[in-house]
C-alpha cells in the first residue's frame, strides 16, 4: 500500500455497497463493491466481489482494512501518460493499465518512461505496420511529447533519432524487463525504425546502401539468438546475455554500421539445463541442419548420442524442421555479414565438439576417474576436431601434476572433479566462440574505422531485476546491474522533475532525490560483497563468504543476515528484498580454467580453437601476479564502462512487462503485472514524485476543490493558500498548476470533507430543529446553514460544473473506448483477421461481380430483347414496306402487262387500222384513178396530196368514219 493511499483512505468510507479496490492475491489491486463487513475498528474483515468486467470471473473475497483503497471516477479519467494522475497510487496505476491492456493500447507512458506490455500478438490495429509512416512524417515537430500519436516503440525511436539529429548528442534507448518480457523484440522494432525514418527521404542509391547494411545489421541478430538465446520455461527463445548495440548514423543521418558489446553470458547453460529448458539453440540447429557432409565430419549420427541436449524435452519432428530451418538461416546470415566458409566451419567445430564432450561419462574405478573405450574413442574424435592431443588432454581432465623442487606429484581426480575440469573447458571454448562471433561482428558492421560517425543511439537489451524462490551468485550481479540502472534513472528522473518546478516557477529547495548508494556501496566499493567473493579466489570457500560477508555488513543498512544460519544473505534493493544462495557462488566467480589446459586448448593445430582463448600465456602470467579476472569483477567494470557510455548519452526508456506467464496475448494478472512494475522501478519513479510536490493541480481545478474552505466571498489562489496557512515548503503556487507535498493535500482533503460532513449534519440538525418549530437555536442553525451554504453552492457549482464537464468527457471517451473495443474485439475474435476480411471482400467482391455481371446480362439481354424487338419491328416495318412495294410492283406490273396487252392490243388495232388504212387508201387511190379517169391516168398522187385531199374533206377515212 503506497503512501498516498493512507492519506487518502483515511477520509474514505468503506461501507456496504460503496466501491473501491480491494487487493486480490491474483488480481492484485482491483475495483470491488463492498458486500459486507465483519466485527469493526482495526480487527474488521472486508468481503468483497470484485467487479472487474474483463479478465477470469472472481468469487467473493475477503481482506483487512489494510487492503483496501478508495476510488473515484475522476480518478480514473483515462490518462496516456499515469503521472498526469491527480492522485497517485499503485491502485491506480495498475487499474489505468489494464483497462488500457483490454482495449489492445497496450503502450503507456509513466512520465519519461514507457511501459510496454507484451501483446503476444502481432495484428494489434493500433500498431500495425502500415501505420509506422504515420510516425516517420511526423519529423522533428513530434519531439518529447509533442506528437499526437499513440506513445509506442516507434515514438521512442522517433524521439531518440530527432533528438540525436537536432541535438547533435548521443541517444540511448533503455530496455529492461523480466524474461519474455519483450525486450529483444522490442530492440528489434526500434531498430527497424531507425533503420526506415533515416532513409525516409533518402535519395535512392543513399537508400540501397543503408538498406544493405541495415540488413547486415538485422542478419547479426539470428546469428547471435543462436548462441547467446536458449529455451527457457519462461520464454522459447530467451537471451542470455546482455546486449547494448550502437547504432551509429552518418552527418547525414543514414544508418552507417553498428557495434555490440556484450555483458554476462550464461556459462552454466553450456553444461546442462532445467528440465523443460534448452541450451543454446545453435547445438539443437546444427544436429538438425547440418549436411550430410558435416554430419559425417562433425560424428553428428545417431543423434540419439546427444542425450544430455534432450534432458526434459522431447524432441517433436517439428522442433527439428523448426531447427533445421533456423540452422539455414544462420548459415546464410553468416555469408550475408562476411564471415569465411573456414571460420564457420571452425565455430561448428567448436559446437560439436562441445556436445561430444559433454556426452563423455566418467566413471570411478578405485576412486579415480575413468573413460570406457567408447568414450575414450569419442574423445580422441574431439581431439580430431579441435586438433588437441588426445593424451594430454585425457591427463589434464583426470589428474593434477605438481612439480615441487624437481619432483613431480600426480593427483588423480575423482569422477566428479574430472567432470567439473570437463565442464569447465566446454564453457571456456563456448564462451570464446561467442566473444570471437561478436568481435568478428563488429569488426565487419562498426564503421568507426573507416567512416567516422559523427552520432550514435544505444540500444540496450538487458535482463530486468530478478528475485526469485531461490537467487544465486547470477542474479546478484543481474540486480547489481539493475540497481545501477536504477540509480542513474533516479538521477535523471529528479532532473526533470527539477526541470519542470524551474518552468513553473517553484523553489525546490527541500526536494531531494531517493538514493540508493548504500546498496550499490554494499555490493560493488572496497570490501564490498564483490570484494569479499574476489578474496576467495585462493583456497576460500563459499562458506568462508558468507562468514566475512556476515562479519563485515551485519550492521548495513541495506544487509540483511538469516536469523538461521541456511546458507543465504539478503540485499534490500530498491524493488524490494532479495535473498540469495551461497552454493557455488565462489566457482561461479571463478570461472576455473587450468593453466595446463589452456595451454593444449592454445597449442591446438586448428586455427580457430587456437584463438579462442585470448590472450597468451605471458599475459596469462601477468594476470596471476594480479591475481585471476573474476566473472565479478569483469562484469563490475563492464558496466561502469557501459554506464560512463550512458551517462554522455540523453537516455529514453522502454520498461517492458509480461501481462501473464503463460506467454498468451489476452490474459492479464494483475498480481505479476504488480510485481513487474515494482522490479521495473515503475512505483519508484511515484515514489520520487511524492517525495517532492506530489499533488500538481491546475489553477482552476485546485481553486475549484478548495475553495469552499476559505473565508470570505470568493478569495483568488494566492489568497486561498495564504488562508490555507501553507508554508512553502508544502505548498507553492507556480505558472499553471499549483504544487502541493503529500501531507498538506492530506490536510486539505481532510479539511474539505468534514465541512461536508458538517453540511449534512447542519442539513439534518435543521431539519430537526424545524420539526421541533422555533427558537433561537433553529434560527441561529437557519443562519449557519445559510452562510455555510452559501459558501458551499458558490465553490461547488463551479466544482460540479467541472466534474461534470470531466464525466462528459469521460463518459465521451469511454464510449469511444467502448466503440473501439467492440470494433477491435470483433477484430481480434480471429487471429488471421485480415485474411478473414479479405476473404470477405472476395467473396463479397465475387458475389458482387456476378450479380452485376448477372444485371449486365440481364441488361444486355434487356437491350438485346429490346433491340430485337425494334429491329423485328423494322423488319416487320420493312418487309411490310417491301411488300407494299411488292404489291404495288405486282400491281403495276399487272397494270403494265394490261398496258403492255392494251398497248399491243392498240398497236394491233393500229396496225389494223394501218393496213385498214392502207387498204382504205389503195381503194381510195383506186377510186381516184377510176374517178379522174383517163386524163389523170398517168398521174401519180403522192401521199401527201392525199392526206391533204383527205384534209380538205375531199375524203371521209375509215377511221373517221
Ligand atoms: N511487440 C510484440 N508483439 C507481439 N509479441 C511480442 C512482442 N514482443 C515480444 N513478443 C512475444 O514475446 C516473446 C518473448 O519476447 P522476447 O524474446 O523479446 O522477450 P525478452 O524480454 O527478450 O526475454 P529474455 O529476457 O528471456 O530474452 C517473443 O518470442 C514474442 O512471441
Ligand atoms: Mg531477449
Amino acid at each position: 500500500f503506497g503512501p498516498m493511499s493512507v492519506d487518502v483512505r483515511k477520509h474514505a468510507t468503506f461501507e456496504p455497497g460503496a466501491v473501491c479496490f480491494g487487493c486480490h492475491p491474483e488480481d492484485s489491486w482491483t475495483l470491488c463493491a463492498i458486500d459486507a463487513v465483519e466485527g469493526n475498528g482495526d480487527q474488521a474483515v472486508y468481503v468483497l466481489t470484485p467487479r472487474a468486467a474483463d479478465g477470469a470471473p472472481r468469487g467473493a473475497f475477503r481482506v483487512s482494512a489494510a487492503a483496501l483503497a478508495p476510488v473515484e471516477d475522476e480518478w480514473l479519467k483515462p490518462v496516456q501518460d499515469l503521472l498526469e494522475m491527480t492522485v497517485l497510487h499503485d491502485s491506480l496505476l495498475l487499474e489505468q493499465i489494464r483497462r488500457r491492456y483490454w482495449v489492445d493500447t497496450v503502450y503507456t507512458k509513466i512520465g519519461p518512461i514507457v511501459l510496454a506490455l507484451n501483446p503476444f500478438c502481432y495484428d494489434l490495429p493500433l500498431y500495425c505496420d502500415s501505420r509506422m509512416p504515420l510516425y516517420i512524417e511526423e519529423r522533428e515537430q513530434a519531439l518529447d511529447g509533442e506528437s499526437q500519436l499513440p506513445v509506442h516503440h516507434w515514438s521512442v525511436a522517433h524521439n531518440a533519432y530527432w533528438s540525436m539529429r537536432t541535438t547533435h548528442r548521443p541517444q540511448s534507448v533503455l530496455i529492461s524487463g523480466e524474461s519474455g518480457a519483450g525486450k529483444t523484440e522490442g530492440a528489434k522494432i526500434v531498430l527497424r525504425y531507425l533503420a526506415k525514418a533515416s532513409t525516409y527521404d533518402a535519395p535512392p542509391q543513399d537508400k540501397a546502401r543503408a538498406t544493405a547494411l541495415t540488413e547486415k545489421i538485422y542478419v547479426s541478430s539470428p546469428i547471435l539468438e543462436a548462441f547467446g538465446n536458449a529455451k527457457t520455461l519462461r520464454n522459447d527463445n530467451s537471451s542470455r546475455f546482455g546486449k547494448f548495440m550502437k547504432l551509429q548514423f552518418g552527418p547525414e543521418g543514414y544508418l552507417h554500421g553498428a557495434h555490440t558489446t556484450n555483458y554476462l553470458l550464461e556459462r552454466s547453460r553450456v553444461v546442462g539445463h532445467a528440465e523443460g529448458e534448452r541450451s543454446y539453440h545453435t547445438f539443437y540447429q546444427l544436429l538438425a541442419g547440418a549436411s550430410a557432409a558435416d554430419r559425417a565430419a562433425f560424428g553428428l549420427d545417431p543423434p540419439g548420442q546427444f542425450d544430455w541436449l534432450f534432458k526434459g524435452v522431447p524432441r517433436t519432428e517439428e522442433d527439428v524442421a523448426r531447427d533445421a530451418a533456423d540452422y539455414a538461416t544462420v548459415r546464410e546470415a553468416f555469408g550475408i555479414v562476411g564471415f569465411r566458409e573456414e571460420e564457420v566451419r571452425g565455430i561448428y567445430s567448436v559446437v560439436a565438439g562441445i556436445a561430444h564432450l559433454q556426452a563423455l561419462q566418467f566413471t570411478p574405478l578405485k576412486d579415480k576417474a575413468h573413460l570406457s573405450d567408447e568414450d575414450f574413442e569419442r574423445l580422441q574424435f574431439v581431439c580430431g576436431l579441435w586438433g588437441c592431443n588426445v593424451d594430454c588432454l585425457l591427463a589434464e581432465l583426470t589428474t593434477t601434476t605438481t612439480h615441487i623442487r624437481g619432483d613431480t606429484f600426480t593427483v588423480h581426480h575423482t569422477a566428479t572433479q574430472a567432470s567439473e575440469i570437463r565442464d569447465a573447458v566446454s564453457k571456456a571454448l563456448y564462451d570464446g566462440t561467442f566473444q570471437h562471433i561478436v568481435r568478428r561482428l563488429n569488426e565487419m558492421l562498426d564503421c568507426q574505422a573507416t567512416t567516422q560517425p559523427t552520432q550514435w543511439i544505444g540500444l540496450l537489451d538487458i535482463f530486468g531485476f530478478e528475485n526469485f524462490r531461490d537467487n544465486f551468485f547470477e542474479q546478484l550481479c543481474i540486480n547489481y546491474c539493475n540497481e545501477r540502472l536504477q540509480q542513474h534513472y533516479n538521477g535523471c528522473i529528479f532532473e526533470r522533475d527539477l526541470a519542470e518546478y524551474s518552468r513553473e516557477g517553484i523553489d525546490a529547495g527541500s526536494v531531494s532525490p531517493p538514493n540508493n548508494q548504500p546498496t550499490l556501496d554494499l555490493i560493488g566499493a572496497k570490501m564490498g560483497l564483490f570484494d569479499l567473493l574476489d578474496d576467495q579466489v585462493k583456497n576460500g570457500s563459499d562458506d568462508q563468504f558468507l562468514d566475512m560477508a556476515e562479519t563485515k555488513h551485519h550492521r548495513h543498512k541495506s544487509f540483511r543476515k538469516s536469523r538461521i544460519r541456511n546458507g543465504t544473505f539478503g540485499v534490500a534493493h530498491y524493488a524490494g528484498e532479495v535473498w540469495y544462495r551461497h552454493k557455488d557462488i565462489r566457482d561461479k566467480n571463478l570461472n576455473p580454467l587450468k593453466p595446463q589446459l589452456r595451454m593444449i586448448l592454445r597449442d591446438s593445430a586448428a586455427p580457430f580453437v587456437a584463438g579462442l582463448l585470448g590472450p597468451d600465456p605471458e599475459a596469462d602470467a601477468a594476470r596471476a601476479q594480479r591475481g585471476p579476472e573474476t566473472v565479478s569483477r569483469t562484469f563490475a567494470n563492464g558496466l561502469q564502462e557501459l554506464l560512463d557510455t550512458i551517462d554522455r548519452t540523453q537516455p529514453h526508456w522502454i520498461r517492458c512487462i509480461k501481462p501473464h506467464h503463460s506467454n498468451r496475448p489476452r490474459v492479464f494478472s494483475g498480481a505479476e503485472v504488480m510485481a513487474q512494475l515494482q522490479c521495473a522501478g515503475v512505483l519508484e519513479t511515484v515514489r520520487i514524485r511524492q517525495n517532492g510536490f506530489a499533488i500538481r493541480l491546475p489553477h482552476e481545478d485546485f481553486g475549484a476543490r478548495f475553495r469552499l474552505l476559505a473565508a470570505g466571498p470568493r478569495p483568488d489562489l494566492r489568497q486561498l493558500v495564504e488562508q490555507l496557512r501553507f508554508q512553502p515548503v508544502d505548498c507553492q503556487i507556480g505558472r499553471t498548476k499549483v504544487f502541493l507535498k503529500n501531507d498538506p493535500y492530506k490536510r486539505l482533503e481532510a479539511s474539505r470533507n468534514t465541512l461536508l460532513d458538517q453540511v449534512g449534519t447542519t442539513v439534518q440538525a435543521f431539519a430537526r430543529a424545524k420539526g421541533s418549530a422555533h427558537g433561537a437555536h433553529a434560527r441561529r442553525l437557519v443562519q449557519a446553514l445559510v452562510r455555510v451554504q452559501a459558501h458551499a453552492r458558490t465553490s461547488y457549482s463551479e466544482w460540479v460544473r467541472m466534474v461534470r464537464e470531466r464525466m462528459l468527457y469521460d463518459r465521451r471517451c469511454r464510449t469511444a473506448v467502448l466503440l473501439q473495443t467492440l470494433g477491435r474485439a470483433r477484430i481480434a475474435s480471429t487471429r488471421s483477421w485480415h485474411k478473414h476480411v479479405h476473404r470477405c471482400l472476395w467473396t463479397v467482391q465475387a458475389g458482387c461481380r456476378a450479380q452485376v455481371s448477372h444485371f449486365v446480362v440481364l441488361n444486355k439481354q434487356r437491350q438485346y430483347h429490346q433491340a430485337l424487338v425494334a429491329s423485328t419491328i423494322l423488319v416487320q416495318q420493312h418487309l411490310r414496306g417491301v411488300h407494299a412495294q411488292l404489291g404495288a410492283l405486282n400491281r403495276q406490273e399487272a397494270l403494265a402487262d394490261m398496258l403492255t396487252a392494251e398497248l399491243e392490243v392498240i398497236a394491233e388495232m393500229q396496225e389494223q387500222r394501218r393496213q385498214a388504212e392502207e387498204r382504205r387508201r389503195q381503194a381510195l387511190r383506186d377510186k381516184v384513178r377510176a374517178t379522174m379517169g383517163a386524163a389523170a391516168e398517168g398521174l401519180e398522187v403522192s401521199a401527201a396530196e392525199l392526206e391533204a385531199a383527205t384534209a380538205a374533206g375531199h375524203f371521209v377515212s375509215d377511221t373517221q368514219t
